[in-house]
Parts: structure tokens; C-alpha cells; sequence
């Protein structure tokens, strides 16, 4: 397989991850240089690795892969569709700016022959958009659905089960790496709407714009909704949902949910993620794995530069158009 060299950026909690795992396996593929914004920040590995100026990678031109892992989307964005436009493979696990411009960076990869590849963006270590693009090739899919935000899920969780108080729980996420730098994207349910968002392209090739989606989070849930849930023996999670409603249609939504103790979802506590699949054919389908945190989502991007080793693309080739199937489902709609 051919040689990668690689130039990072970000050497935060998930650059810092997939640096772990990249030096732990013995693969054809080198990580040249990585760019930072802070360069006063003690680091790990010596200094000539890292570099303040975004120009020595983009304009480097033994590096052939760029891995897109810093926090500001914007800088994301330009860093992304620069590297696309000169000829560099991308991975990103940057939900945001993906979700917001993929239709344009789907054309400029097409565009100028190149790939991006984003698995870790969508639910850390579960390689949910693989198995969208290949797995269900032929297959109707009815919805996709379930946890994608650990953060609010890790809050969730204690504010439940251990009787923290939210503030606290929040700030235990933030301390562990899985929140936001700003919180407000996972707990205003916009995190799990970016992930939603990209997973319909997968699902069903339609590149949604997110700000057409409703989502509603978890920020203004009371101390007593949540007793109420608990004595009845329910939990609350937020799920967000992407299911078809006719030949022609998308629903897709962020909303807090309850859900009852024989539901998957009912069992997916802390930082961990669960998404469902609702086929016709394959019927329901539920991966569960840990959606947030430096070695899961570090995997995930590993993973997809592992596949940039034998020239993986996506395809986003769904379509709604289907054969009518009549095997009256609609029961496995409700999600
Ligand atoms: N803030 C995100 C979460 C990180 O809590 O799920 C992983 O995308």
C-alpha cells in the first residue's frame, strides 16, 4: 500500500489519541508535522513537530494526507477544502463543519479526485457511516436513530442514576474531554443534529441543511421531570432521529425522548453511543460503542486512514426511490 504522510491538525484530546495509536502499530504512514495555536502549551513530543503555521503543511508537498482535528469549524473548513483543492486525502472527525458544508466539499473532492473520510466524526468508535455507505447498499432503511452525544448522555446518566446535580455532571464531562468547548453544542441537542445530519447522507443521499432542523436539548429539562420519568420506571435521553415518512420524504429531528427499559437505548448510559437502524429487511439493528473521548474517536479516524491506504471513498448513493415493499411497518416507524 502506498506510504502516508501525514500532517495533523489539533493535538487536542483526539489528536492526542490517534498520535497514541499511530505510534502503537508498525504501518506504512508518518506523521510529519503537526500544527497547533497554541505554541506556549507544554507538549509531549518534541518541538519540531509542531508548527503555529497552517502553510508549512498545506504547502508541503511530500504530505499527501491532512487529518482535520482542531475546534474552530471555520479554520476547519478552510484547512479542508484547501488540502481537497490541492490534491491532499482529508480526515476529519469535525461534525460541525461537515455537517454544515458537505454537499460543497463532497463536489470539490469529487472535483479534484480526492477523499474525505470522516468516521470519527459521527459517534466516536461506531463505525456507523461504513456500514451506511456499504452494508445497507440495497436495502430500504426506515430510520436511523439513537445517541449521539455523549456529553448530554454522560449527564443524563448521573443526574439519573447518581443523583448529581447537572452543573455538576456537566462539568465532569467538560473535565474528561468528552464536551465541547462550548458545552452549549451538546446540551442544545446541535452536536447530535450535526451527526444526524451527516448520517442522512449516508442513509439516504441527501445533504440536509442543519439549520432547517429542529432540535431541542436537554438545558431546560427540570429536577422534577426527571423524578417523574425515574418513578415510572423511564429514562430520558436525547435522540436524534432521521426516518423516512414517504418515497419522497425525510423526517429529521433532535428532540429529548422517553424511553421505556425494553428499548436499547434504555441501557446506554455515560459517554457511551447507540444507533439503531430500522430496515425492511434486516429489520432492527443497534450498535452501541463509546462515542466521545481521545483513544474511541481516535480509532475511528484511524481507521478511516487506514482506509485511505487502499483508496477508500464514500459514494452517498441512496435514494428514496424504492420499489413499494408491503410488509406493513409501520409499527417500526415509531421510533
Ligand atoms: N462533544 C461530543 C460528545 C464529542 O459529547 O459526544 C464527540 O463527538
Amino acid at each position: 500500500s502506498k506510504k502516508l504522510k501525514i500532517g495533523l491538525f489539533g493535538f487536542g484530546v483526539v489528536g492526542q489519541g490517534l498520535y497514541d495509536i499511530t505510534v502503537s502499530r508498525h504501518l506504512n504512514l508518518e506523521i510529519k508535522k503537526i500544527a497547533i495555536k497554541d505554541a506556549s502549551k507544554k507538549r509531549s513530543l518534541p518541538s519540531e513537530l509542531f508548527t503555529t503555521d497552517r502553510w508549512e503543511i498545506l504547502n508541503d508537498p511530500e504530505i499527501n494526507t491532512v487529518i482535520e482535528l482542531i475546534n474552530d469549524a471555520e479554520a476547519a473548513y478552510e484547512i479542508v477544502s484547501y488540502a481537497l483543492k490541492n490534491g491532499k486525502n482529508v480526515v476529519s472527525a469535525n461534525k460541525k463543519m461537515i455537517a454544515l458544508h458537505l454537499e460543497e466539499l463532497v463536489q470539490l473532492q469529487r472535483k479534484h479526485d480526492t477523499a474525505l473520510l470522516y468516521e470519527g466524526a459521527v459517534c466516536g468508535s461506531i463505525p456507523i457511516i461504513r456500514n451506511l455507505e456499504e452494508y445497507y447498499d440495497n436495502e430500504l432503511l426506515y430510520a436511523v436513530s439513537g445517541i449521539f452525544n455523549g456529553s448530554s448522555n454522560y449527564i443524563l446518566s448521573k443526574v439519573f442514576n447518581e443523583n448529581q446535580t447537572y452543573g455538576d455532571a456537566l462539568r465532569k464531562a467538560q473535565e474528561l474531554g468528552f464536551a465541547e468547548t462550548d458545552p452549549t453544542l451538546d446540551v442544545g441537542g446541535y452536536d447530535a443534529k450535526f451527526k444526524v445530519c451527516i448520517a442522512a447522507a449516508h442513509a439516504y443521499g441527501l445533504f440536509i441543511n442543519p439549520d432547517d432542523v429542529l432540535n431541542i436539548g436537554i438545558q431546560n429539562l427540570h429536577l422534577s421531570d426527571m423524578k417523574y420519568v425515574s418513578e415510572k420506571g423511564q429514562k430520558l435521553k436525547l435522540v436524534p432521529v432521521a426516518k423516512k415518512r414517504n418515497d419522497n420524504e425525510v423526517s429529521i429531528y433532535v428532540l429529548p425522548k422517553l424511553v421505556e427499559r425494553d428499548d436499547f437505548l434504555y441501557n446506554v448510559e455515560n459517554e457511551y453511543n447507540g444507533v439503531s437502524v430500522q430496515a425492511a429487511f434486516a429489520d432492527q439493528q443497534f450498535f452501541f460503542g463509546k462515542g466521545a473521548g481521545g483513544h474511541p474517536t481516535g480509532a475511528a479516524v484511524f481507521s478511516d486512514i487506514s482506509a485511505l491506504r487502499y483508496d477508500y471513498r464514500y459514494e452517498y448513493k441512496k435514494t428514496l426511490v424504492e420499489e413499494k415493499v408491503d410488509f406493513n411497518n409501520e409499527e417500526v416507524i415509531q421510533v
